[in-house]
């Protein structure tokens, strides 16, 4: 039967992962973006914003029409769809908004065509949405938020990804301040080139982190969550990020760092109630200082970008 309307879930997403820096992420229960895809006869993206974030309706400058046209380009199709926007992830926020919404347009356009892809052959599409808002092409949040549970980008060219293992008791604990980074400013912070030591540390540490999750090593696991490219040149936009996360890793995180180019701070732990009470530590650090935050609490979800 051919449909009409399709409403489709985006996963938050938490890239980098320490080590991972473009090349891991993990897809959370929640939030995520919703967003009903309609045909509208005209032969155009028409964009409808109802969830209050003041996204731009140019579709030039919203990365899901982006990402949405760059898949009607390919098909060659001259199909109009509405993008209505019902629930979003706050923009900048550092939990995958844009790769939510990006991954979101294109499975409910390929569904209402009829799937002529495979959800993982969507990847590329998506990414081009995701190219706009930080000025590089990385999928470490588009893969998991579209394919869900922990994803590992082996190679981009071409692109390799691979499901990494984990356990089952893994979870993530997030505190959202109201602060907002944009990942294409906080990348020009990042040097672009690295000292073979630097580069042996994360080696060390990616390769660390992806045995401890495969074994369930949950020493190694927590020795290997450091990131030696990215988070040191970012963290100074948080106040006393040291003093958070050692606070963190004190209750019993396993692990605490920038999700993806911040301001959220994203910390795994054992266990749901260890993910609570490191949740409400992170949030006191920043009530502290006077600045206001939001925790989600989550396992890492299985399951990726779905139509509901
Ligand atoms: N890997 C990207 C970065 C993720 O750190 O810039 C942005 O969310």
């Amino acid at each position: 039967m051919i449909k009409d309307e399709v409403k489709v879930f985006g996963p938050a997403t938490v890239s980098n992962v320490g080590p991972g820096f473009d090349l891991m992420g993990f897809a959370l229960e929640a939030p995520g973006d919703e967003m009903i895809i309609r045909r509208n006869g005209t032969g155009s993206l028409v964009l409808v914003d109802e969830s209050g974030c003041n996204l731009p309706l140019d579709p030039a400058k919203n990365v899901a029409a982006v990402a949405a046209a760059s898949l009607l380009d390919e098909l060659e199709t001259h199909e109009g769809f509405d993008l209505v926007f019902t629930r979003k992830i706050n923009p900048g926020s550092g939990v995958g908004s844009s790769a939510a919404s990006c991954v979101a347009a294109v499975v409910g356009i390929n569904e209402l065509l009829g799937n002529p892809f495979e959800t993982a052959a969507l990847i590329p599409y998506a990414m081009e949405g995701e190219k706009i808002a930080s000025g590089a092409t990385h999928a470490d949040n588009i893969a998991p938020a579209l394919l869900g549970g922990i994803t590992l980008i082996r190679g981009y060219d071409p692109l390799d990804i691979k499901h990494i293992p984990y356990p089952a008791d893994l979870w993530c604990a997030i505190v959202h301040p109201g602060l907002e980074i944009k990942t294409r400013e906080s990348r020009k912070l990042i040097p672009t080139e690295v000292p073979l030591k630097t580069a042996l540390q994360q080696c060390g540490n990616l390769a660390g982190l992806v045995a401890g999750l495969t074994t369930a090593d949950y020493a190694l696991i927590s020795r290997s969550i450091i990131d030696v490219f990215a988070e040191p040149y970012r963290t100074g936009q948080l106040p006393d990020f040291e003093v958070l996360r050692k606070s963190a890793l004190d209750t019993g995180s396993l692990g605490t760092g920038l999700s993806g180019s911040g301001p959220s701070v994203f910390s795994l732990c054992r266990g749901e109630d260890m993910a609570t009470t490191v949740g409400e530590v992170m949030k006191k650090h920043f009530t502290e200082r006077s600045i206001e935050s939001e925790v989600y609490v989550s396992r890492i979800s299985q399951a990726g970008c779905r139509i509901i």
